[in-house]
């Protein structure tokens, strides 16, 4: 059973493959909504909590063996303390929270990424009790397209970034193949646009979700 984001706030989330570019645009975003006066949680998984933190060094470090169920586990016990303790609380309080990651992350990485498959998004459901965000941007690349942008920006790769090409790629499969699935919660936009446009993009995309509608006239936001 999946329950509707409370009616207060605003929940929307980032997802695709890694080196996609989700944090820029994501930073974009909010500064965008601040300037237009809104209420904004900018967060990410895994990581976002004091324990957060904690399991995405345990999770990120590429000299740590995990088996695959554990990483699920790992992944949803960061996303039952995100929802608890940061995502929750903002929409009551009526924040625009934009999140780098959630649920889709889970069912595209560990369930197709590493073949766990429908047990991951129960997994995430419970952990999460059904929360779900109204939007959710998917940048979508191909990881061949990206790998190289992705060594020059981090200099070395995490656990989950070594992964080899052929499971990026089921990862991404899963993201479209999500979005598929649900139209109306998916905006799939191509990561590869220019900057700007893509920013433009994904502002007119979320505008409709904001509180007083669409309120920054015909061009949409900035
Ligand atoms: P980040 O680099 O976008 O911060 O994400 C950290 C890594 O964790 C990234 O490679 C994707 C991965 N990940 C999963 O495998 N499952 C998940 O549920 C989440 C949230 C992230």
């Amino acid at each position: 059973m999946t329950v509707p984001a409370p009616a207060q706030g605003v929940f929307i989330s980032f997802e695709g493959v890694d080196g996609v570019g989700k944090t820029t645009q994501l930073q974009r975003l909010s500064r965008t909504l601040d300037r237009l006066g809104y209420r904004v949680v900018v967060t990410r998984e895994p990581g976002a909590t004091p324990l957060g933190a904690a399991l995405r060094e345990l999770l990120l470090d590429p000299e740590r063996a995990i088996s695959d169920r554990t990483e699920a586990l790992l992944y949803a016990a960061d996303r039952a303390d995100h929802v608890e303790t940061v995502i929750r609380p903002a929409l009551h309080q009526g924040s625009v929270v934009l999140t780098d990651r959630y649920i889709d992350s889970s069912v595209a990485y560990q369930g197709a990424g590493r073949g766990l498959g429908a047990a991951v998004r129960r997994l995430s459901a419970w952990a999460t009790d059904g929360l779900i965000p109204q939007v959710t941007i998917l940048l979508d690349a191909d990881p061949a397209a990206l790998a190289e942008r992705l060594r020059v920006a981090r200099g070395t790769l995490d656990r989950m970034e070594s992964e080899r090409l052929d499971f990026h790629r089921r990862v991404r499969a899963e993201f479209l193949s999500l979005a598929r699935a649900e139209p109306t919660r998916f905006v799939v936009l191509d990561a590869l646009t220019d900057e700007e446009t893509l920013a433009r993009q994904i502002s007119s995309a979320v505008a409709p979700y904001l509180p007083g509608g669409f309120p920054f006239g015909g061009g949409g936001l900035r």
